[in-house]
């Protein structure tokens, strides 16, 4: 067991008072202990900026996480999230080398072909079809459950080449996912497995025909793109086609979802900020990498340890884990000046919310021009938009996210 010293640096993420601000904590931590063996959560915490972003390259951290638990559990009798964890085994994001590079090669190409630089149009539709919903309503409602939250499923359900009328059920599958992929140690309720486990069949049957529709038909969609590489020696099977196409609508959707939430109250809290950017709207996107540094929606990344190796001056051994605390990076004082003020116009800015290295986030490109264009089109069309109330932060290790986004938008209406 690692040696504990500055065992008094509080060092629980997952206390409530964490959760709701956890850049005080991440600010002692980082100062007093950067490589710190946290027994709450079993693992190491990186802090600096300097020893994320190292770890990234080191080859001693593994993501392979989902193998070594389907091993586990051969030749004992079948619970009902083995299935889900057989449909994880192939995500890139969980896979090392040589596993991922196939997996990422494949997908790079769909996501590439896609020209998602042409989507705005396509974006913009959707985001303000979500407003119009919006307006209708009055008084306190949250910004979260009728724009930030749908708009990801919808984009990918779009782009996956699903038909408009299906793609609220994507919405539908990706919660279950959530509810299973999270709940899969065993802590998630029985009743509520076997549900999602419904809700995760239902979209393995669904993908399946779209799969069987493409191959006779192939469109412009990113699933036909997936599937160019059929005929090949090297493509993606059936199995592997329907786990890329749950990945890409799970690793897309709570992310992007809170990466528009978080940005709109950080704006909100800082009318100052706020007031220029609507003045002058192409600060847009060096505001978007600066909402993505100052409370993006990912605060931990885990990694497995499959080789002894020293970080700051500690001994890391295999079997342990390591969380690499992408918030705390974020806010490092010797990356960032001043790296608690949210500065629009920062540059350079090499925050590492989409992550770094091979697992660097696949759909940062389409991530980064959905939160633009949803952030550019709220705040053009609510001229008035409030806070309601104080938002409710969810207890979570890995996301920074919020159960709910109160705000009124005024009488006006913008169109
Ligand atoms: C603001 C929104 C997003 C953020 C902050 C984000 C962040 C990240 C991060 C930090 C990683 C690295 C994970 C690791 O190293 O373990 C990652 C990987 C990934 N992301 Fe995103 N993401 C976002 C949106 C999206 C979207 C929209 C998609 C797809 C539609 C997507 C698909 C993926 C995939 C497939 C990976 C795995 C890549 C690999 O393992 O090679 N992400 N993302």
């Amino acid at each position: 067991m690692p040696a504990t010293e500055n065992a008094a640096v509080p060092d629980n993420l997952l206390e409530p008072s964490a959760s709701a601000d956890p850049y005080p904590v991440l600010r002692a931590l980082r100062d007093a202990d950067p490589v710190h063996w946290s027994e709450p959560h079993r693992a190491w915490l990186l802090t600096r900026y300097d020893d994320v972003s190292a770890a990234f390259q080191n080859k001693a951290f593994s993501s392979d996480r989902v193998r070594p638990l389907l091993a586990a559990r051969a030749g004992r009798p079948e619970q009902p999230s083995t299935a889900v964890l057989g449909l994880m085994s192939s995500w890139m994001v969980v896979s090392d080398p040589p596993a991922h590079t196939r997996l990422r090669k494949l997908a790079a190409g769909a996501f590439k072909g896609q020209g998602i630089a042409r989507m705005d149009g396509m974006i913009t539709r959707i985001v303000d079809e979500h407003i119009d919903g919006f307006l209708r309503g009055s008084g306190p409602q949250d910004l979260i459950e009728h724009i930030a939250y749908p708009l990801p499923t919808t984009v990918i359900a779009t782009m996956l080449g699903a038909a408009p009328e299906d793609r609220d059920r994507f919405r539908e599958w990706s919660d279950e996912l959530a509810l299973v992929a999270f709940g899969a140690g065993g802590t998630a309720r029985a009743d509520r497995h076997e549900r999602a486990l419904r809700g995760l069949r239902e979209m393995d049957a669904y993908i399946r025909e779209l799969i069987a529709k493409r191959r006779t038909d192939p469109g412009e969609d990113m699933l036909s793109a997936l599937m160019a590489h059929d005929g090949d020696a090297d493509h993606l099977s059936d199995d592997e086609l329907v786990a890329m196409c749950a990945l890409l609508l799970f690793a897309g959707h709570e992310t992007t979802t809170n990466s528009i939430a978080n940005s709109i109250l950080a704006l909100l809290r800082r009318p100052d900020e706020l007031d220029r950017l609507r003045q002058e709207p192409g600060l847009i996107g060096p505001a978007v990498e600066e909402l993505l540094r100052f409370d993006g929606p990912i605060k931990v990344l885990i990694r497995w340890v499959v080789a002894e190796t020293e970080v700051g001056g500690r001994t890391i051994s295999p079997g342990e884990r390591v969380h690499l605390v992408l918030a705390a990076a974020n806010r490092d004082p010797a990356k960032f000046t001043d790296p608690d003020s949210l500065d629009l116009e920062r540059g350079p800015n090499p925050h590492l919310a989409f992550g770094k290295g091979i697992h660097a986030c696949i759909g940062a490109q389409l991530a980064r021009m959905e939160t633009r264009i949803a952030v550019s089109r709220i705040l053009a069309r609510m001229p008035e938009l409030a806070l309601a109330g104080d938002p409710q932060w969810k207890v979570s290790l890995a996301s920074r996210a919020m159960a709910a986004l109160p705000v009124t938008h005024g009488a006006r209406r913008t169109s």
